[in-house]
């Protein structure tokens, strides 16, 4: 048995952990977006494989025989790629997911599709958004130039966004409740901007944003592909445990 965990999330690396003190080979996986990535306790590699044809001839070399892509809700490609590598190769594979986050009493959320109908439902006067969205897709909020962002990231951007009015608040989750709220208060934070990520490395803004009653606009998940999932570290163990016991 050899495990490959496609990484990127705190439930990945809990599952590196868990793997690691079972004595289980493991490789993890990280596609290279931040400059340190948190260290884990199995050999790591680092960058993106090379599509799905990358992907199965690093299974075939390195003969894996369990994939589990415990990448984030919304790393699209990579679950595509995860599914379709694994069924050309012939092996198994689960995703590691956590359930999308719910709105709850007291919430202001507006619920939005994807990154540009975030955008256009920031129309309207100036506020002091907070973009919790990572780094990739922050040039488009320039078509809403009005407002004063507050960039959560994990690295200094390394050319500046064309936002007209923005700073950057440099931080890693998990985040606490304490913490946030002490940013939302600091910088006047009026709305916030958020992909619906789930689990609860970063359910504190959520938390914040409630008790502090602001307005929400939450990007809700793309469609995942047809797969096996497990919802928790514990049920991916019970998933090699079998194989274990089948002799695989
Ligand atoms: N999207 C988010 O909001 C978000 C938030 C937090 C963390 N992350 C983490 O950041 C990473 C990239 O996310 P993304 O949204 O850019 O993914 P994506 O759009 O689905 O993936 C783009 C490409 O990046 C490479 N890649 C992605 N995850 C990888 C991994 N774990 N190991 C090796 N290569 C990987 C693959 O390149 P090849 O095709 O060349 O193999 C993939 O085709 C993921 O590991 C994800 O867990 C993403």
């Amino acid at each position: 048995m050899k495990v490959l965990i496609l990484g990127g999330t705190s439930e990945a690396s809990a599952l590196a952990s868990a793997l690691a003190e079972r004595s289980i080979p493991t490789l993890f996986s990280y596609a290279g977006r931040v400059t340190v990535p948190r260290p884990q306790p199995v050999p790591t590699r680092v960058g993106g494989f090379g599509g799905v044809a990358g992907l199965s001839a690093f299974i075939t070399e390195q003969r894996i025989t369990h994939l589990v892509d415990a990448t984030h809700p919304f790393a699209e490609r990579m679950s595509h790629n995860a599914v379709v590598a694994s069924q050309r190769s012939g092996i198994h594979c689960i995703a590691l997911t956590r359930p999308p986050w719910e709105p709850m009493a007291g919430d202001r959320w507006t619920r939005v599709a994807d990154v540009a109908a975030a955008v256009n439902a920031l129309a309207g006067p100036p506020q002091r958004v907070l973009l919790a969205i990572g780094r990739m897709h922050l040039n488009a909020f320039s078509a809403q130039p009005q407002h004063h962002y507050l960039l959560r990231l994990v690295d200094h951007p390394e050319t500046p966004p064309p936002l007209p009015h923005h700073s950057v608040t440099l931080d890693r989750g998990p985040f606490s409740l304490d913490g946030d709220l002490a940013l939302f208060r600091e910088h006047g934070v009026e709305c916030l901007v958020c992909k619906n990520a789930g689990g609860t490395g970063a359910v504190a803004k959520l938390t914040a944003a409630r008790q502090l009653g602001l307005a929400v606009v939450m990007i809700e998940r793309p469609a995942s592909p047809p797969r096996q999932e497990a919802h928790g570290v514990d049920t991916v163990l019970d998933w090699l445990g079998h194989d274990a016991e089948r002799g695989v």
